[in-house]
Formats: structure tokens, C-alpha cells, sequence
């Protein structure tokens, strides 16, 4: 017999049929009923014993955590809880789970700290919680794979090895097969790079920007969606070593579209999600309720998680300037209290408690900061006619803080030669990014979302490291 998934019997269930169910043991009541999960769903369904038909000792090995074989017929559920149950007919234990080590797990069906579900990584798929959160992930990646396919964009693989470092800040892993102790030097006494495998220095991707912007020169509308690596020693809440980018780059686009199309790309996956995780996001929302009942009144969530989403979804971004949000800032009671810890100034960047000030108490709202100094900005984006600010965007999520950052691209040939030098940067390192400059050069756009970031947003995971599979973090690559 060929095994139907849970998730195909509980959205469709066809009482009255002989079905095959696999999966694995989350409890077993009564030595009579089994609640079996086979991850398609956080649904489990339920397989009654019969017990003039089975023997205590025919039972002895179904216990939590096992992996089961159960055919038997579908019926309308007596219980609460589940429409439909299964009568066990035969049963096949695949897999056993001895009791006393799934007591030191965190299958041992309660609750389990987050830290705990971090050191067994790779236990944890088996939680409602992760199981909830992966599937989203996935869900998510599809969304945005669909959005951009149905947009016209072409998804690019840009390199995970480069030679250049995109953000210019210096956070890079690199890439080399000399031998450490006993690496070839140059007259000099300098490592010779030239003796690498590349013959040249290399490292791990900061950002595919600089190549999606050559394919957007060309195909018209590109996206990447690939690893990233940031060498930055912050252990925060909101910081991977390696983390998921999304990278679209639109020739043509000019700061104001790139805006629009950021505002409608995260809205269609809010309401992609809402639409095709409901029970996922549903047993989501009730833990982000729970969670928030423990916490002090000033920390706790106004809005729950579904109804943030659909907050995003039903509202307008605000759109300020890097100057205005200043001005606001300046203006701020915890400014004039002050509360802040970091100054306020303008030609200073905004700290995670301006932000926070911005988004979660001032605006209650997305909000786009846009035209930053150009002195803290990469080199590659636009300079403003006032010389001194640049055609860039922030956009900040309540919660999560940075969760796509974007500009529009300086495209004149002579000014970006001029940006390259001042930050110097080699120009053999570049020379071919500024060569589509000199040929048909055009006004593009784009912008990185950090994947987990949104992950964040759309699960209510208060920790990074929960919403991917295996986080590498500083001082952690285990598993
Ligand atoms: O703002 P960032 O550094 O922008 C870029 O890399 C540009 N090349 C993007 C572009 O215009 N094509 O990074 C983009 C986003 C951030 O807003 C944040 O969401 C995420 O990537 N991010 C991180 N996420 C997790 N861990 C880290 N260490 C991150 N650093 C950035
Ligand atoms: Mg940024």
C-alpha cells in the first residue's frame, strides 16, 4: 500500500478508507493512542489500538520519539481535538527510541528552552516550534522565488569565492589552500597570493551586488538568493557569519522604484505566508502570546504575530530622509531625556536604539530611511546633487530592526572612478564593474534582504539562530 502524508489526510480526510501512515511517535496515551507526526504538517493524527487485538507485549516498543508504520481504516474521531482517526489494523515499529535517552532530549514532549534546542540542532526539526519555523522558511523561499519569476526578474548565481569585497567593510573569511604555518612569501617577507589557488587574494561573498548589477545591465531585471558571509564579530540576536541574501537589481529603476518594489516584494510575502502557513502560523502566534505573558508589560508585543503581518500588509511604509530622522530624533523625548546612549548628530550613523525609537515608538511602522552621508555608505551608491548624501535606503521592520538595505547605483563613469579612489579601493580590483559604465551606462537599482531577518519577522523568533538550521555564529560551527 502506498503511504499517504498527514497532511493530505487531515485537509481531505476520506473516511471509510484503508490508508498507510508513517512517522514518528510524539506521544503514546493510554497504551491505546498514538499521536504520529511525519512532518507535512504540525498536525499529528491519531492511530487507536484495539486493545482485544493487540497484546500489552506487542506494544512494548511504541514510544515517544520511535519512527511507525500504521495501516489501518480512516474514521470519524470520538475525541476531542481531530476530526478523523485511524484504526490500527498492522502496525511496524521502524524505528525504536529508547525512553530513558529521549529523556535527555528534546523530544521529551515539553517545554525546552531555545538554548537547549540550539545545543541538539540536530534534534530539534523534531519540535512543533521548528518544525513551524522550517516550514516557513521554505515557504518563504518559494514566495520570492514566485515573486520575482512572475515579475520578469531571472534568478542569477553569482559567486560564493570572490576577489572584492561589495560593502567595503572589511568582514571577510578568505578562501586559500596555502598551508597556514608555512605559507610562500614574496621578496618582501609578504604572503605570495600569487601562489594561491586563485593567484590572487580571495574570500567567502559579502554580497553578489557588483555581479547581479552586470547582469542587470543586460538581462534587464536580475535577483540572486544565496549564501552570504560576514566575518563580524557581533554576537547579536540579528547576526550570522553566514546568512541568506536576497539581491534584486533593476536596470532602469530609480530610487523611488526601487522603494515601490521593495514595499510590494515584502508585503507579497507576508500575505504568502499568512495565506499558505495558517496552521504553522497559527500555533506560531499562540507561542508568541505565551511567550509575551512572561515578560514585563513594557517589552511585551502590542500586536501578535498574525496580526503584525497583516499590519504589514494593510499599511503604507513611512518614508523619511536620513536628515529628517535626525530632526525627529532631536526632537525625541528619550533624546531630551537623555536616554540614548549613542549621540545624535547628523553625519553619525543610527544606532539599533535610534531605530528602535523610530520604528516601535514613533511610527509604530515600517519605515524607509533614505539619502544617508554618503561617509558611512558603500562606495557604489549614487551621490545626491548636494554632494555630501546618497541615494540609499534602509528599511526597518518593528523588531527586527535593518531588514533590507538598498540604493540606487552610481552609473556616471567619472564619479564612481572618483568614489573607487577615495575609498581606496585598487581599481584592478573593480576595473570591470566600471567598465558597464562606459558602455550604454543607464540609472539601476537594487537592494539586499537578509533572509533570516525576514524569517524573523514572519515567524516571531526573537533569536537569529532559530530560524536556520545550523547557525554559524563566532566560536560555533558545530554540527
Ligand atoms: O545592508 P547590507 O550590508 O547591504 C548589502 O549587502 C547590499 N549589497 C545590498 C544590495 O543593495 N544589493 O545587507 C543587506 C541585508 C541587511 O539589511 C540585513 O537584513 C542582512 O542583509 N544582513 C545580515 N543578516 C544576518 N546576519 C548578518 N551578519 C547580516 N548582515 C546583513
Ligand atoms: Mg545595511
Amino acid at each position: 500500500m502506498k503511504r499517504t502524508k498527514i497532511k493530505e489526510i487531515l485537509s481531505n480526510p476520506a473516511i471509510g478508507a484503508s490508508i498507510l501512515v508513517k512517522g514518528w511517535v510524539r506521544s503514546f496515551r493510554n497504551n491505546q493512542f498514538i499521536q504520529i507526526n511525519d512532518g507535512s504538517t504540525i498536525n499529528n493524527i491519531q492511530a487507536v489500538v484495539n486493545l482485544d487485538q493487540f497484546k500489552d507485549a506487542d506494544l512494548k516498543d511504541i514510544s515517544v520519539a520511535s519512527s511507525i508504520a500504521v495501516e489501518g481504516k480512516l474514521v470519524e474521531s470520538q475525541g476531542k481535538g481531530q476530526s478523523c482517526e485511524i484504526q490500527v489494523e498492522r502496525f511496524e515499529i521502524l524505528g525504536k527510541a529508547d525512553p530513558e535517552e529521549v529523556q535527555k532530549t528534546v523530544m521529551q514532549p515539553k517545554r525546552h528552552s531555545l538554548e537547549f534546542l540550539r545545543d541538539q540542532a540536530h534534534l530539534r526539526f523534531r519540535t512543533n516550534t521548528f518544525g513551524a519555523v522550517f516550514r516557513i522558511r521554505h515557504t518563504a523561499a518559494y514566495a520570492i522565488h514566485k515573486y520575482f519569476n512572475d515579475g520578469g526578474f531571472y534568478y542569477l548565481h553569482t559567486p560564493i569565492i570572490t576577489g572584492s569585497d561589495a560593502e567595503g567593510a572589511g568582514e571577510m573569511f578568505r578562501v586559500t589552500t596555502l598551508p597556514v604555518n608555512d605559507a610562500p612569501k614574496d621578496e618582501n617577507g609578504n604572503i605570495n597570493w600569487k601562489e594561491d589557488f586563485f593567484g590572487k587574494e580571495t574570500n567567502l561573498t559579502v554580497s553578489g551586488q557588483l555581479e547581479a548589477e552586470l547582469g542587470a545591465l543586460a538581462l534587464g531585471a536580475v535577483y540572486t538568493f544565496g549564501p552570504t558571509f560576514r566575518a563580524e564579530n557581533s554576537n547579536t540576536s540579528r547576526h550570522l557569519a553566514e546568512f541568506w541574501m536576497i539581491e534584486p537589481e533593476v536596470a532602469f529603476n530609480d530610487l523611488k522604484d526601487n522603494m515601490d518594489l521593495t514595499e510590494d516584494f515584502l508585503k507579497y510575502v507576508c500575505s504568502y505566508i499568512l495565506e499558505n502557513c495558517q496552521d504553522d502560523l497559527a500555533f506560531l502566534n499562540e507561542r508568541g502570546i505565551n511567550e509575551d505573558k512572561q515578560k514585563p508589560q513594557n517589552e511585551r508585543q502590542e500586536l501578535s504575530l498574525i496580526e503584525r503581518l497583516e499590519f504589514v500588509v494593510n499599511n503604507g511604509f513611512e518614508r523619511i530622509t536620513y536628515t529628517n530622522a535626525i530632526e525627529l530624533l532631536l526632537q525625541s523625548t528619550p533624546y531630551k531625556k537623555k536616554k540614548f546612549k549613542y549621540p545624535v548628530e547628523w553625519g553619525t550613523d543610527l544606532q539599533s536604539e535610534h531605530e528602535r525609537y523610530l520604528v516601535e515608538k514613533h511610527f509604530k511602522k515600517p519605515v524607509i530611511i533614505t539619502d544617508y552621508p554618503a561617509s558611512f555608505k558603500a562606495f557604489y551608491m549614487r551621490l545626491n546633487e548636494d554632494g555630501k548624501t546618497v541615494a540609499a535606503m534602509d528599511i526597518l521592520f518593528p523588531g527586527i530592526g535593518e531588514i533590507v538595505g538598498g540604493s540606487q547605483r552610481e552609473e556616471r563613469f567619472d564619479v564612481l572612478k572618483q568614489k573607487i579612489k577615495d575609498f581606496n579601493i585598487p581599481e584592478e580590483e573593480l576595473w570591470w564593474y566600471l567598465e558597464t559604465r562606459k558602455f550604454g551606462t543607464v540609472v539601476h537599482s537594487g537592494f539586499g534582504l537578509g533572509f533570516e531577518r525576514m524569517v524573523m519577522f514572519l515567524t516571531g523568533m526573537g533569536n537569529i539562530r532559530d530560524v536556520i538550521p545550523f547557525p554559524r555564529t563566532p566560536k560555533n560551527a558545530e554540527f
